[in-house]
This record gives C-alpha cells, sequence and structure tokens, in this order.
C-alpha cells in the first residue's frame, strides 16, 4: 500500500482539487484506492457527495476505527473515508492523548487498498507531523508565487525537525497563469530542482466547475487539459513512489 499525503502548510494551494483528482486517476487506472478527508472542511466529502453515516467522529478515527466508516464513492475501485466536524480538534486530540499512531492504523487497510490518499488541512501542526510520517509520499501544490515558495521551505525545515525524510517530498506547480510574468519566472527557477515534479497544473476554469458539478474533472470533461494534467500528474507521482 502506498500512502500519499496531499500537503502544504498553505491554504488555498490546491490540496483538495489535487486529492481528489488524483484518487480518481489512481482508480480510474485499476488501482483500488481510498481517499481520507482528514480537513474537517469536508471538501473533499462534498466532491465526492460523500455524508457520514453512523457515529464518526476523531475518537473513532485516532482509535483506527474507521473501517465501518469507509463509503464507496459511485466509481469503481474508489472509496472514501469522509471528514467529521470535530476533526478540527484532531491537534488538540493528539497532544492530549498522546496518541501518535495514524501510522499503524492506516496501516491496517494494506490488505484492502493500493493506495491511500489523505487530503490534509492547511496547517503546520502535531497533526500536520503525524500525517507526513504516516505517509511515503508527500504531495505539495505550489502556487508559483513568494509565499508558496516560502512554504515549501518551512515545509522542509518541518521535515528536518521531525526525522521525515526530504526524499519523500514531491512539489509541482499548481494553478499556473502563463500570462503572469512572476509565475512564469518562478516555474523556470524552480522547475529543475529535485524536489519538484516534472508536470504541472495550470490554472483552469474546469477545476473550479467542479464545485458545482461534484465530480472530478475526467468525469465531466473527460478530454479536457485539466484531466489530462491530472492524469499525467498521476502517472508521475506513481512512477516515482518510494
Ligand atoms: N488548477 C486550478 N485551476 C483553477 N482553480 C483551481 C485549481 N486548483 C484549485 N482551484 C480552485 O482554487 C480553490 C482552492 O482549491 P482547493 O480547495 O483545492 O485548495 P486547498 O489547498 O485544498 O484549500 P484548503 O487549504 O482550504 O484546504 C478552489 O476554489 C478550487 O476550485
Ligand atoms: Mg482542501
Amino acid at each position: 500500500m502506498n500512502c500519499i499525503a496531499v500537503y502544504s502548510s498553505k491554504g488555498g494551494v490546491g490540496k483538495t482539487a489535487t486529492a481528489v483528482n488524483l484518487a480518481y486517476a489512481s482508480a480510474f487506472r485499476g488501482k483500488k484506492t481510498l481517499l481520507c478527508d482528514i480537513d474537517p472542511q469536508g471538501a473533499s466529502s462534498y466532491y465526492y457527495r460523500i455524508p457520514i453515516k453512523g457515529k464518526f467522529n476523531k475518537k473513532q478515527f485516532l482509535k483506527g476505527k474507521f473501517k465501518n466508516f469507509i463509503q464507496k464513492t459511485t466509481y469503481p475501485n474508489l472509496d472514501l473515508l469522509p471528514s467529521h466536524f470535530s476533526f478540527r480538534n484532531l491537534d488538540l486530540a493528539l497532544n492530549t492523548e498522546g496518541d501518535n499512531e495514524l501510522k499503524q492504523n492506516f496501516a491496517s487497510l494494506k490488505d484492502d487498498y493500493e493506495v491511500l490518499f489523505f487530503d490534509c488541512p492547511p496547517s503546520m501542526t502535531l497533526l500536520s507531523e503525524n500525517l507526513i510520517m504516516a505517509a511515503d509520499q508527500v504531495v505539495m501544490p505550489v502556487i508559483p508565487t513568494t509565499l508558496s515558495i516560502r512554504a515549501l521551505a518551512q515545509s522542509m525545515k518541518l521535515f528536518d525537525k521531525i526525522g521525515a525524510e526530504r526524499k519523500k517530498l514531491r512539489a509541482f506547480f499548481s494553478m499556473v497563469e502563463r500570462r503572469k510574468k512572476m509565475h512564469v519566472d518562478t516555474v523556470r527557477a524552480y522547475r529543475k530542482k529535485k524536489v519538484f515534479l516534472k508536470t504541472l497544473i495550470p490554472y483552469l476554469a474546469d477545476v473550479e466547475k467542479m464545485g458545482v458539478t461534484r465530480e472530478p474533472v475526467a468525469v465531466f470533461r473527460p478530454t479536457s487539459p485539466a484531466a489530462f494534467a491530472y492524469d499525467r500528474l498521476w502517472m508521475e507521482v506513481w512512477k516515482r513512489r518510494c
């Protein structure tokens, strides 16, 4: 099983769009895939139209009792673990209950899934540390702007501090707008660095439309540039798996 955390400390950089579309690409290409929505905003669950069934909350999540709450999506090979509003306090629960075992909890799914995605909340907290440690790869969207590049540098620092291997970090440029000189210059300056994947995701209106269609782009626009870009990104992430 390959665990992929889609993570950035920065908000609004395209983590959820990436997790939703990469999970779809993975499942479409035949891999049994689970998307875990760890963000209390619940955007991945919303996009896949998955409500919470039963009494699921942060306590069950931290105890690893989440198997019963995993739900099938309408797409073959793709399941989703929805988030819960109580996940906003996961950090506090991790601190106070001393539970640091997300990695082992997720390992219990190894016979059920080939690929696990975490849609992480935007933070740099104990929860982020646990998710980074639990992941085999950390995929990080970076908008080609100063603050996003700074978030990447800060994340590298965080990796060092918690003893996570930097070689599992995979950054890629997200929401790239070729008409903006800063985007073009930043991509040119950083693209060849080892931490960056070659594929970039352009700024495309079809990605925003997911909020209306509540489907991955490859479902409602299968031959669109957005669908191709996420599929290419998935192929590269899978090829470079640890
Ligand atoms: N490639 C793209 N082109 C155009 N719009 C995009 C693209 N990627 C994401 N968006 C839009 O940008 C907004 C933020 O994206 P998204 O929710 O994926 O970011 P996020 O990093 O998950 O945010 P948060 O930190 O709040 O969880 C959304 O409205 C989304 O539709
Ligand atoms: Mg998100």
